[in-house]
């Protein structure tokens, strides 16, 4: 059933530092510092950096309190993404109709104010910890919530666009139950649907269902692991992150190229495939745009579907923990999800699943 969401507005993680991690954020992938809630705002239990780069919007939240409710979840999974917010015309709507549809409460509807006006927020929980919370600023002329003071920190942009797609790594068998919470509160379809026979390697195996929302612009893949002869990356994932919660965030790039260079200049690391992969990739993906030679320096990966191709990368793991981690993906028409690139992929985890002793 229909359920009209605007877009994916923010996502927030809760952080350990938020300030330090929100200036990792500003110097690796050029965000801008845009607007901060603390102590000197007003803010008692936590502090709040909003970080922008083209449409992309990430919260970086710390609790400046010992009692926050959230610590509970952080000292569990350490910093994770805990909402996906969505954009929607009417907060009350969304949130008794999701609620109606099987929906658990996360926060009920409540309104936000400052001298530029009212926001209109409630939240509903999905898999792990994570929430996706419902936001209204239409009556709102101030910069991203009441009570938040600007930051006129500009990054050096790396020319990201917008958030493609959020994986999520839900528990042994936990797959359709998550792919149908989708489709029945959210009003989601199905997109794809890969099994073990489409992504597992000699010795990791895992499904994965890609669920979409009404208007296309938020995707939404759902993995859970599948029995291997060794513990596969997602097994991995739900042991260090302690349960369900967001796997990689897909961030769009008009210029992978450029992209990767300049992220790689500023030290952010990525899977390597072995360079044997190049051999074949003519065959396999057909003549590209782009210049095979710096592809293959750059180590991207490229992938073709029947509208197109696309060009995609994924960095290590941004923590000390083996969970969240981030892709990069330019889009030259294909709508897919890389599937010629599984295999190459998660060798490469494996390899360093190996190195960490949790393979
Ligand atoms: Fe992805």
């Amino acid at each position: 059933m229909e359920f009209p969401i605007r877009r994916i507005d923010h996502i927030r993680f809760y952080c350990g530092n938020a300030k330090q991690a929100s200036d990792w954020y500003h110097r690796i992938f050029g965000f801008d510092v845009v607007a901060y809630a603390g102590l000197e705002t007003g803010l008692r239990h936590e502090a709040d950096y909003l970080l922008g780069q083209g449409e992309i919007r990430f919260l970086m939240s710390s609790p400046t309190i010992p009692d926050h409710p959230i610590a509970p979840a952080l000292g569990r999974h350490g910093d994770f993404v805990q909402d996906i917010c969505f954009e929607v015309d009417d907060v009350d709507w969304a949130f008794n109709e999701a609620v109606k549809r099987g929906a658990d409460v996360a926060s009920e509807p409540r309104t936000l104010e400052d001298d530029f006006g009212k926001v209109r927020v409630a939240a509903i929980k999905t898999y792990g910890d994570v929430v996706h919370s419902f936001l209204n600023r239409d009556n709102f002329s101030g910069l991203f919530l009441p009570n938040f003071r600007p930051v006129n920190k500009k990054g050096q942009s790396v020319g990201l666009e917008y958030v493609d797609h959020i994986v999520g790594n839900v528990e042994w068998g936990g797959m359709n139950k998550w792919v149908d919470y989708y489709g029945r509160v959210l009003g989601f379809t199905q997109l794809v649907h890969f099994d073990d026979k489409d992504i597992s390697t000699e010795y990791t195996a895992l499904m994965s269902k890609v669920m979409q929302n009404g208007n296309g612009r938020v995707k939404f893949p759902i993995n859970e692991p599948a029995e291997g002869k060794k513990k596969s990356q997602i097994e991995e994932y739900l042991e260090f992150h302690g349960g369900a919660g967001a796997q990689h965030i897909a961030l769009h790039t008009g210029n992978i190229i450029e992209t990767i260079t300049e992220l790689k200049r500023r030290g952010m690391e990525f899977l390597n495939v072995p360079k044997t992969y190049y051999d074949t990739v003519t065959e396999r993906v057909g003549e590209i745009d782009e210049d095979l030679t710096a592809i293959r320096e750059l180590g991207i990966l490229v992938d073709r579907d029947d509208e197109g191709y696309l060009l995609q990368l994924f960095s290590r793991p941004v923590e000390d923990r083996p969970t969240l981690f981030f892709e990069f993906i330019q889009r030259k028409g294909a709508k897919s999800f890389g599937k010629g690139n599984f295999k190459a992929l998660f060798e490469a985890i494996e390899r360093e699943q190996a190195l960490r002793g949790t393979l």
